[in-house]
């Protein structure tokens, strides 16, 4: 099992992705889970501070992620969200819904479970997130922690967004990715953070088929 870790714009989940793919593994999209419970109440009308509503709320969603690296799904209650929960919208609220201690307790068991699961069905996984190396699961044998400058993740950010048909400039994305990165840092449960013993990875200067190539290096050396 590999735990990736790391702020938005570093090229994780395409790399994530690439590196299952290669190995054989299966592919585990945390972000996409919290995507998810955040579209849930969205939709709900409920507001994203209000704790007790919100735990409420995603106790009672179904969330349901595919664990396929080559087909990525997201599920609520059935039907495929894959393309809802990428909205500014989800954005900008989903800092706040992952910063509920009980929603991280659901989502946490229930990432577990996947993690076993993809384990006994593929012979590993790749899991990308936050707290994958510090809180989910921190016996992994590999924990990396990718980084990259402000501005090389706004651009990438901004490209992404065009490439997925939604509007964005670098400056937008530059205020959207940072904000995230400053209310994921510094929320009092399981905050954004490297894992002790985790390969730190800056992918400022690398393409994504070099991020891959390195971190399917660090995935042969540790079995
Ligand atoms: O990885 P992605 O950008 O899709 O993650 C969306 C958001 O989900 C993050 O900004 C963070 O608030 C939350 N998240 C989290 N813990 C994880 C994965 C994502 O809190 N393991």
């Amino acid at each position: 099992m590999v735990a990736l870790d790391g702020p938005s714009g570093t090229g994780k989940t395409t790399a994530a992705r690439r590196l299952a793919s290669g190995l054989g593994a299966g592919y585990l999209d945390t972000g996409a889970m919290y995507r998810v419970a955040t579209l849930a109440v969205l939709r709900a009308g409920v507001a994203e501070d209000d704790e007790t509503a919100v735990a409420a709320l995603v106790r009672r969603a179904g969330i349901g992620v595919g664990t396929d690296p080559a087909a990525p799904t997201a599920r609520l209650d059935g039907a495929d969200v894959s393309a809802q929960i990428r909205t500014e919208e989800v954005n900008r609220a989903v800092s706040a819904v992952s910063a509920v201690p009980q929603v991280r307790e659901l989502l946490v068991a229930e990432q577990r479970k996947l993690i076993r699961e993809a384990v006994e069905s593929a012979g590993g996984v790749v899991v990308d997130g936050r707290d994958i190396g510090t809180v989910v699961a921190p016996d992994a044998p590999l924990k990396v922690f990718l980084t990259a400058s402000a501005d090389v993740r706004a651009r990438r950010r901004s490209a992404q967004d065009a490439a997925e048909g939604r509007q964005s400039s670098p400056g937008t994305a530059r205020e959207s990715v940072e904000r995230r990165d400053r209310l994921d840092s510094t929320r009092a449960v399981s905050p954004l953070r490297a894992a002790d013993d985790a390969v730190l990875l800056d992918t400022s200067e690398l393409t994504v088929e070099e991020v891959t190539a390195k971190l399917t290096e660090l995935a042969e050396g540790r079995g």
